[in-house]
C-alpha cells in the first residue's frame, strides 16, 4: 500500500509541476527587463517542492466528488495554492525574516536574484493566484460562486488573520524564553495550518461537498497542519541540508522557540503522531479515503 500511496502522490505532483511551470500567466512575452520578476518566480517555483498543498486539494476533490480523474480546472486552481505558498517561502527566507540562503535545494530566490527582485517575485506570486482563479470563472470553466469562495478562502488563509498573522507571531517569538506550547500551537495554526486548511477546502468546495464533508476536511486539515509544522521543527534539528534542501539549525540560530525546544524530538514526534491519527480517524468514514489517511500517518516519518 505504501508504494501505491507514494506513487499516486508523485503522479499528482508531476501533473501540478507541468501545469504550474508552464502556466500562461508565467510566460514571458516581450523580453522587457520587467520580466526578470517572472524568471525569479519560475525559479522559486521549480525544483524540490513537495507540492503537498495542491495535492491535498486534488485528493479532497477526488474523495468528495468520486471522480478519479479531475477536470483540468481543478488542477489549475490547485496551482494557485502552490503560488501563494511559494510566495510565503521566498519572503520567509529573506534577511529580515529567517535569513536562509538555501531553499528547495537551491540558493534562495533573494540570493539568486537580489532582495528587491525576490521581494517583488513574492509579491507577484501572492497576487497572480487571484487572477488565475478569476480567469477560470470568466472563461466559463468554473462556476462564479465557486471561484468567489476559493478567492475568499485563499485570501483569508494567507492574509492578516492567517499565514501572515502566524509569520508575525513567529518573528515576535524570537528570543522569548517564556513561550509555551499553547502559543506555539496558535502560531502554527496560523503560519502553516491555515494554508493547509485552504488546500483541503479547495478540493471540498470544487467537489461541491456537503457541510458535513467540509467539516471533516477542516478537522483533518487542522490536525495535519499542526503535525506538519511540528515535524518541520524536528527536521530543523535532525535532518541534513542535502536531504532537506534548506539549512539545518535555522530555528536555533535565531533563538526561535519550537516544538522541539519545548517537547524534545521524541515528545514532538509523538505529538505529531497523535495529531496524524486524529486526522486519519476523522475521514475514515468516507469510502476511498485510504490515500489521505496514509498521507496523514506518514507525516511523522517524513524526512523532507
Ligand atoms: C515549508 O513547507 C514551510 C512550512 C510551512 C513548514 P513545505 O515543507 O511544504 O515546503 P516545500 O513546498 O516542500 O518546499
Ligand atoms: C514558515 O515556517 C512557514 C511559512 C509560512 C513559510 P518556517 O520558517 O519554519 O519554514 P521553513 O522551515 O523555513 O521552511
Ligand atoms: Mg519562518
Ligand atoms: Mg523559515
Ligand atoms: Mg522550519
Amino acid at each position: 500500500m505504501r508504494s501505491e500511496f507514494s506513487e499516486i502522490i508523485g503522479r499528482d505532483a508531476e501533473v501540478i509541476n507541468e501545469m504550474l511551470l508552464n502556466h500562461r500567466l508565467l510566460k514571458k512575452t516581450d523580453g522587457s527587463p520587467a520580466e526578470t520578476v517572472i524568471d525569479a518566480e519560475v525559479y522559486a517555483l521549480s525544483a524540490g517542492g513537495k507540492r503537498i498543498r495542491p495535492v491535498l486539494a486534488v485528493e479532497f476533490y477526488k474523495l468528495f466528488s468520486c471522480i478519479a480523474d479531475p477536470p483540468e480546472y481543478v488542477w489549475e486552481a490547485a496551482c494557485a495554492l502552490e503560488m501563494v505558498h511559494t510566495f510565503s517561502l521566498i519572503h520567509d527566507d529573506m534577511p529580515e525574516m529567517d535569513d536562509d540562503d538555501l531553499r528547495r535545494g537551491k540558493p534562495s530566490t533573494h540570493i539568486k536574484y537580489g532582495c528587491a527582485a525576490g521581494l517583488l517575485a513574492g509579491d507577484g506570486l501572492a497576487i497572480l493566484p487571484f487572477e488565475l482563479i478569476s480567469d477560470l470563472a470568466l472563461a466559463g470553466k468554473m462556476p462564479h460562486k465557486t471561484a468567489l469562495t476559493l478567492i475568499k478562502l485563499l485570501s483569508a488563509s494567507a492574509g492578516n488573520r492567517g499565514m501572515i498573522a502566524g509569520q508575525m507571531l513567529d518573528l515576535w517569538s524570537e528570543g522569548r524564553g517564556e513561550i509555551d506550547c499553547d502559543f506555539l500551537r496558535k502560531m502554527s495554526e496560523r503560519k502553516t495550518g491555515d494554508m493547509l486548511l485552504a488546500s483541503c477546502l479547495f478540493g471540498a468546495v470544487m467537489a461541491d461537498a456537503s457541510p458535513e464533508q467540509e467539516k471533516s476536511a477542516g478537522i483533518y486539515a487542522k490536525n495535519v497542519g499542526l503535525a506538519f509544522q511540528i515535524v518541520d521543527d524536528v527536521l530543523d534539528v535532525t535532518s541534513d541540508e542535502k536531504t532537506l534542501g534548506k539549512p539545518i539549525g535555522s530555528d536555533s540560530g535565531r533563538s526561535k522557540p519550537t516544538f522541539t525546544t519545548l517537547l524534545g524530538v521524541d515528545g514532538a514526534l509523538s505529538e505529531a503522531e497523535r495529531l496524524s491519527a486524529e486526522a486519519a480517524d476523522e475521514i475514515k468514514k468516507y469510502p476511498g479515503s485510504e490515500l489521505l489517511r496514509e498521507f496523514a500517518m506518514s507525516l511523522a516519518s517524513r524526512n523532507k
